[in-house]
């Protein structure tokens, strides 16, 4: 038998980051990744130029302060201080923002199961995250991939990746941090949102069945899962209010009741795709069957604008944080189930 632990304090941070009206920033995208963004708009990757980017983010007062209920980091960006040398940490919670940091180490193929990613990091990480803990952060994030295709997802991949999820979301607990148990479904692929609802739903079942089996406290967490929705090369992909209606049957049907808040990831959706899904979902959830907050954790989806008008330069920062701002403020709106297209087209 375990002891008794005292999970309050973990409630409290977890509801924390689903409040009404708010969402989750995703700004932890790994060196290689930040990289590739960067690339894409001409800009070189240096520990100056993601700083500087990340600043720019960090500093849009209003946004930060009215619509971002947390942050994500990177490793790197927790160690980070801003231009004038006050922590990037503290500008967050300066702004009454959370912070929270990835812990993954990223993936690597599953043995045997070459075209299945696993999800690297459980060696160490209970002193990892004491050092997290102590530099500011009061939540966590692992990232779990798993891949429709012939065959996939491997019951394999499932169990291995649940596993995985539950060790880590467990230390984090232990730790005094809340853990984002993320199992990302990713988009790729012709399926159609049937398979979408399919893997989904196997994966949510296992990666539960899981954390109840380490005895991890539903309550304390917060879910990060894929939207249920067509593959990004399907033939007919299905439309906003089918998506949102699979997506709501798909959680309550796997999510256990006592789970502090679910925030999606876009996973690749355009902005005003990820924000129109979140609307209509949250337009038709039933207090009965869906009785958790549900928001965003939102990376591309809140950047991709913004990074492009920013395009590395800082006469850019103002119409990069007002593009930011307008994300952040659609999508807080939509966690209300309060927004429409009509808005996005007065403010273009
Ligand atoms: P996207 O919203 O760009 O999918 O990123 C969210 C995230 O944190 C993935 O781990």
């Amino acid at each position: 038998m375990t002891a008794e632990r005292d999970f309050s304090h973990l409630e409290t941070i977890a509801a924390r980051m689903v409040s009404a009206g708010r969402g989750i920033l995703a700004a932890d995208e790994s060196d290689r990744t930040i990289a590739k963004r960067f690339e894409a708009i001409g800009v070189a990757s240096s520990e100056a130029s993601r700083r500087d980017w990340r600043e720019t983010l960090f500093r849009a007062e209003e946004a930060m302060r009215e619509r971002i209920s947390g942050v994500i980091l990177f490793d790197e960006t927790l160690r980070q201080s801003s231009e004038d040398g006050t922590p990037l940490a503290e500008l967050i919670a300066k702004t009454g923002a959370l912070v929270g940091i990835k812990v993954d180490k990223g993936v690597a193929p599953l043995g045997l199961h070459p075209r299945e990613p696993i999800t690297h990091g459980l060696d160490g990480l209970r002193e990892r995250l004491e050092e997290y803990r102590s530099l500011g952060a009061v939540f966590a994030k692992w990232r779990a991939v798993l891949k429709i295709g012939d065959e996939l997802p491997s019951r394999a991949a499932i169990a291995a990746n649940a596993e995985a999820l539950s060790r880590y979301a467990a230390l984090c607990q232990e730790a005094g941090l809340v853990p984002i148990v993320e199992p990302e479904i990713l988009m790729d692929g012709d399926h159609d949102i049937s398979r979408c609802f399919d893997a989904t739903s196997e994966v949510l079942r296992a990666v539960y069945e899981s954390l109840a089996l380490h005895g991890v406290h539903l309550a304390g967490t917060v879910l990060k899962p894929n939207m249920v929705v067509s593959g990004a090369d399907c033939f007919q992909r299905a439309g906003v209010e089918e998506a949102a209606e699979k997506t709501l049957s798909c959680l309550a049907a796997c999510v256990p009741r006592s789970v502090g808040g679910v925030a999606f990831l876009s996973g690749g959706q355009s902005e005003e795709e990820a924000t129109a899904h979140l609307n209509a979902i949250n337009a038709m959830k039933r207090q009965d069957a869906h009785p958790w907050p549900l928001t965003f954790s939102y990376g591309r989806a809140l950047q991709t604008s913004s990074l492009r008008l920013w395009g590395g330069r800082a006469d850019n920062r103002a119409a990069a944080q007002e593009a930011f701002s307008h994300r952040a403020k659609m999508n807080g709106l939509a966690q209300m189930g309060a927004w429409s297209a009509q808005m996005e087209e007065s403010a273009s």
